[in-house]
């Protein structure tokens, strides 16, 4: 059985909080919400517990997990801060970023699925800080999708893949970043984005000039071009539906996304548009995504969702935002597309 609980963010319910840090450090799994996605918790530093994640999940053991923390002076604990961990977190921490670090013999070899490195992240969200608080250990955890699935932003779809598969869901109302944190590989010789997400390269330059970003990430992997990032080689983000990602001059991308509606729709499919507008698509359910990255991003998981609640077959995606943001949404869109991009024309953003 699941007990699940809402709380106010602005005064959440101690005893609430209170019962899910008990269950954490005793090794039972607590679904809570944080800025980016909902997560996926479990005692960082219990073997057993860590393991029940990859079950509740369905996740591939060789992926390995985030350990939540609410101040960097505890990342000494189980891993090697260097200079640019002190840099990156001053700034940006907490909040939607992820370092990876050295690890120490502490963390178990489930959380790192064998690596010598490990993912560290302080959340903003204050339901995130209070219940790490409250367990009184490091919290891993992975976004808590039921693998493959787009990452729950919205209580009622963390609800719908996790009831019934952890001890206990906090609900905290929808996340505001809506993408998930961005990942920097600080163990190297120098430092590379891994994943990216609402902290961009740009902003990460400005502090650390020789930051780069892992340049596969807007392609798809192969034999030769495996993302460095063992989570981003796996097909993610992918609603039921079969999601195409047009790229070009918006006024073209709305011809050929209005010829492809027609096209489908004669196959007797049931097609979605996920738009900036609805320039007059005639199709089965046209989601308004945001006009910006930053609404692109918070809205993404929850749209692509909202499509397969409402059956179609087919979701047709008009291009993200051309910019340093917009690079953080297409490679989402493009993981949940399996790479099914559609070139028209030229782009001018
Ligand atoms: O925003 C987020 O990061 C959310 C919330 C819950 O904090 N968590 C999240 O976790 O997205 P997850 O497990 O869905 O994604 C973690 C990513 C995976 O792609 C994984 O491969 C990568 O981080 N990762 C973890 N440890 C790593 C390591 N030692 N080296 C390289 N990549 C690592
Ligand atoms: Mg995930």
């Amino acid at each position: 059985m699941t007990k699940v609980v809402q709380l106010q963010e602005c005064a959440p319910d101690r005893a609430a909080l209170q019962e899910a840090g008990d269950i954490l450090r005793r090794g039972g799994l607590v679904v809570f919400p944080t800025e980016t996605v909902y997560g996926l918790g479990a005692n960082a530093l219990m073997e057993d517990a860590v393991a029940s994640i990859y079950q509740a999940k369905g996740r591939p053991s060789d992926n390995p997990l985030i350990v939540h923390i609410t101040s960097y002076a505890q990342i000494d604990q189980f891993a090697y801060p260097n200079q640019w961990a002190k840099l990156i977190c001053d700034r940006f921490s907490p909040g939607p970023i992820t370092v990876i670090l050295k690890k120490k013999p502490l963390v178990p070899d489930r959380v790192t699925a064998g690596l010598d490195t490990v993912a560290v992240r302080i959340p903003q969200h204050p339901i995130a800080r209070a219940l790490i608080a409250a367990a009184g250990v490091p919290v891993a955890a992975p976004s808590a999708n039921l693998s493959g699935k787009p990452s729950p932003t919205r209580a009622e779809h963390v609800v719908e893949d996790m009831d019934g598969r952890v001890d206990m869901i906090l609900l905290g109302g929808d996340c505001s970043v809506g993408i998930e944190s961005t990942v920097i590989d600080l163990s190297g010789s120098e430092p590379i984005i891994l994943r990216p997400g609402k902290i961009t390269l740009s902003q990460i330059k400005k502090i650390i000039p020789c930051a780069t970003l892992d340049r596969t990430l807007l392609e798809k992997p192969s034999r030769d071009l495996q993302p460095k990032c063992p989570g981003m080689k796996y097909k993610h983000y992918a609603p039921d539906a079969q999601v195409i990602v047009y790229e070009g001059r918006l006024d073209c991308v709305a011809a050929q996304i209005k010829e492809d509606i027609r096209k489908y729709q004669a196959e007797e499919k049931k097609v979605g548009v996920l738009c900036r507008a609805d320039s007059g698509y005639r199709c089965d359910a046209v989601i308004e995504w945001g006009k910006t990255a930053s609404e692109e991003a918070e809205h993404l998981f929850a749209a692509l969702r909202e499509f397969d609640r409402l059956g179609m077959d087919f979701i047709l995606c008009e291009p993200a935002e051309n910019s340093d943001l917009g690079i953080s949404v297409r490679n989402r869109l493009y993981k949940a597309a399996g790479y099914e991009i559609v070139r028209v024309g030229e782009r001018h953003g």
